[in-house]
């Protein structure tokens, strides 16, 4: 009986078999793609220290005020499960682990956020991320989007859309946040009261909201761009210049913005129209990233695993288009028989043959349905009168026909 004690914390899920074999299929692309552009994987722990996050992230997101697992040790010390994966990245850059100017790291894992669950929202969620850390230069930026975009055709995935804007310098940031007052404030009345609070913490993030009153706000603002440094403006510029060249399209959205702080530049997101309300399957962009008194320079993206899968299904690709091969099955008639094709079974899998049998003694009928079952092509079929003879019976599944062999020849049938 299924039992509610035995499902895994809301927003969290099992992942097992077939579906599985899609998730393989995903990292498995993600490392020979990763692997060509020479990016090497890091594998960081996911319990951190929590200052690691509020100072990275920004201590105003969403993220660190409402959204991290936190934790206190014995000791009253507090860490926090990773929301993200860039944080942690950075950190084991600075710590040594590699070299600062020219880093290209590549991590795959769980990440935590204890945001309210629906279609699309997970509190533990799986990110496939990139950071290739060095000094800002736009080159760099478009290389990551190349590489992000080779990714998303390695996946077979058709329909993703990357929607791309500037963020600009933090002594943008100024200019930024008074430009975009100045053009709110005559109409600050309009917003409802949580919107009037983040005209005053976060006015970029009114930005993307999806609050229909800010939005007819927003319409009217000019695109942030026009308030930034032409220092900022040219560096976008040669971004999209760079993508065009690569031939790569990418649709510039001013009303762009991310919800981390670290942000600097470049930033953008894939959607994917497969996906509901939450339709971002990655996002990305340069950062600036300060740790213990350093300033770290990178520019990255995460897919979200989950939504890539929602993507590759909502365009027909499923789990058991990816499922292993099926095995060979081996029927025992006998005690004798079982114990001699308990040998086989080794043998054949030392040579690379996946196979399975039943290591109880029971009738062949009960055998044969468990064969059926796995959908095994070949069945051998060795009894005691077999074992005498120094033969097996091989049945082909799909034309029900079987035949005698001896051992050299069933080798050779099975792997060929
Ligand atoms: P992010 O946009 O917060 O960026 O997350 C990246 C992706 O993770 C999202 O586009 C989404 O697919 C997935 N994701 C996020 N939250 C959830 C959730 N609750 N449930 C399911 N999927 C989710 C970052 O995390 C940055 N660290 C990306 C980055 C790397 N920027 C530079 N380098």
């Amino acid at each position: 009986m299924a039992s509610n004690s035995h499902q895994p914390i809301q927003g969290m899920s099992d992942i097992a078999f077939p579906d599985v074999a899609l998730w393989q299929f995903i990292e498995q692309r993600a490392r020979e793609i990763f692997a060509r552009y020479r990016f090497s994987e890091v594998r960081t722990p996911v319990l951190e220290k929590l200052e690691l996050f509020t100072h990275s992230l920004g201590d105003t997101t969403d993220v660190v005020t409402k959204e991290m697992y936190t934790l206190e040790d014995r000791g009253g010390r507090k860490f926090a499960l990773r929301p993200e994966g860039t944080a942690g990245a950075i950190r084991y850059v600075a710590s040594g682990g590699e070299e600062t100017a020219n880093a290209r790291i590549f991590y795959i894992g769980p990440m935590f956020r204890c945001e309210r669950p629906q279609a699309g929202r997970k509190r533990q969620f799986h990110q496939i991320g990139l950071e290739a850390v060095g000094a800002p230069n736009p080159l760099a930026d478009a290389e990551v989007i190349a590489l992000q975009v080779h990714l998303l055709a390695a996946w077979g995935l058709s329909g993703a859309k990357i929607r791309l804007n500037t963020i600009g310098l933090p002594e943008d940031r100024a200019a930024v946040v008074k430009g975009l007052r100045e053009a709110i404030r005559p109409r600050l009345h309009e917003l409802p009261e949580e919107a009037q609070q983040r005209f005053e913490t976060n006015v970029l993030r009114l930005l993307d909201s999806k609050d229909e009153a800010v939005k007819k706000v927003i319409a009217g603002v000019p695109p942030v761009i026009s308030f930034m440094s032409a220092e900022s403006r040219a560096y976008l510029e040669t971004v999209i210049a760079t993508l065009r060249r690569l031939e790569i399209d990418v649709e510039v959205d001013p009303s762009l913005v991310r919800g981390l702080d670290y942000y600097v530049h470049t930033v953008w997101e894939v959607v994917h129209s497969g996906l509901g309300a939450q339709n971002a399957l990655a996002g990305g962009g340069r950062y600036r990233i300060n740790i213990g008194g350093r300033e770290i320079d990178g520019v990255g993206f995460a897919m979200g695993v989950e939504r890539v899968i929602a993507s590759l299904e909502a365009t027909g690709i499923t789990a058991t288009q990816f499922a292993p091969p099926p095995p060979v099955f081996i029927v025992s008639l006998g005690e004798a028989a079982l114990n001699e094709n308990l040998l086989l079974l080794q043998t054949l899998r030392q040579r690379g043959i996946a196979c399975e049998m039943e290591l109880a003694e029971r009738k062949v009928q009960a055998q044969m349905r468990r064969a059926n079952k796995c959908g095994a092509q070949h069945v051998i079929i060795r009894g005691d009168s077999e074992l005498e003879k120094g033969i097996f019976v091989l049945k082909n599944m799909a034309d029900g026909t079987q035949r005698e062999v001896e051992l050299p020849e069933l080798m050779e049938l099975l792997t060929h």
